[in-house]
């Protein structure tokens, strides 16, 4: 089979030599004669891959010391939950900053737990679409925390300037942004990514937490979404997701072994350069984002003729570059690139693109 280019949202495409390596010890992990996902998560040699995955992440990320880091289950929604039900105590407001569907979906959560303060921040006009910016943003300085999503996969709109919130304490919900490009980790209060597309398979969330907001939740907090006895357990106070874990674990070493989140920040640059540029000097495909707003992970762009939707789709997958159809609360096209895709898939998505404009001129 010729090689294909995975633009799925998630799970996503993962590094090929991260496949490989875990194909290679599929069955006999470090010469157990086990596989890893056989092993238990409390004996010394798993601990120690646990350990050192959490050790590499801090690297590549520039963790500071006083914040825990967590590998939770519950994806994503599961963080919709868990941020309120830790961090919004009674008699408390938290900010909803509204970008798009996944800040949208995260508010309809928070609201079972507590007083939620939507800020809608989308500026929409016939053909385009912006943001307000930060420093405009309506912030109650008395919020027990401002919560936003930097990077909204579905939408394809990124917010790359961290909000000024004057000591309220920043969550974000960086699903499809983590490791993309370097954070200052120190400006968040708490960082939340479900793994499935920069990190490794689904079933595994990282939360990166300040250690003073840990320890505060609602009395009727379930015990596996609470941070404190997560971080008390070394994340090991249930079964934690452990294939997935080693898995992230071999990503963070491909990334370390890549030159870390500098570098990749860089190839994930030209990736999204290239690709947006094909978009505007095309009579075919568009994208109607302003330029300081738009995603780097998740591109989308729609056919002026929408009749061709589904033809392209079926040429593209015969082209070996497949899961490109759009999100279906936006439709049209979609391409995620994600570290794990080579700057040779995004070249391969926009000939395939050129090729497919002039044969339906
Ligand atoms: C930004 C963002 N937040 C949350 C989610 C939900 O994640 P999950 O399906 O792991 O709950 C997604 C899923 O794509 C996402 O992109």
């Amino acid at each position: 089979m010729s090689e294909v280019f995975n633009f799925c949202a998630g799970p996503a495409m993962l590094p090929k030599p991260v496949m490989a390596k875990a194909q290679q010890e599929f069955i006999n992990w470090q010469g157990t004669g086990s596989s890893v996902m056989e092993l238990s998560h409390r004996s010394g040699i798993y601990k120690a891959m646990a350990k050192k995955a959490e050790v590499d992440l801090r690297e590549l990320m520039s963790i500071p010391d006083n914040y825990k880091v967590l590998f939770c289950h519950g994806g994503g929604r599961g963080q919709f939950s868990a941020v309120p039900l830790n961090l919004l105590p009674q008699g408390k407001s938290a900010d909803y900053i509204v970008s798009g569907s996944w800040s949208k979906a995260a508010v309809a959560e928070a609201k079972n737990f507590g007083e939620i303060n939507v800020i809608e921040i989308n500026q929409d006009t016939d053909n385009s679409s912006s943001l307000l910016d930060s420093s405009d943003w309506p912030l109650n300085p008395e919020a027990a925390y401002v919560h936003y999503c930097p990077n909204e996969t579905v939408n394809g709109l990124e917010i790359n300037t961290i909000p000024e919130t004057n000591g309220v304490p920043i969550v974000a919900d960086m699903s499809s942004t983590i490791l993309s490009h370097e954070i200052d980790v120190s400006k968040f209060g708490l960082i939340y990514a479900g793994a499935q597309k920069n990190i490794g398979p689904s079933g595994l969330t990282i939360v990166i937490v300040r250690e003073d907001l840990l320890g505060q939740a609602q009395i009727a907090t379930p015990c596996i979404m609470n941070y404190k006895t997560a971080a008390d357990n070394d994340s090991m106070y249930n079964t934690p997701p452990t294939y997935a874990w080693y898995l992230a674990g071999l990503v963070f070493e491909w990334l370390k072994e890549l030159g870390g989140v500098k570098a990749i920040a860089k190839v994930n640059q030209a990736k999204a350069e290239i690709l947006y540029q094909a978009i505007d000097n095309s009579e075919l495909y568009s994208n109607h984002i302003q330029s300081q707003y738009r995603s780097k992970m998740n591109i989308p762009f729609w056919l002026k003729d929408e009749s061709l939707n589904e033809k392209f789709l079926e040429e593209a997958e015969k082209t070996g570059l497949t899961a490109l159809e759009g999100h279906r609360i936006v439709g049209g096209m979609r391409a995620s690139i994600y570290n794990a895709m080579p700057l040779e898939g995004v070249q391969a998505l926009i000939e395939f693109m050129q090729q497919f404009e002039k044969r339906n001129r």
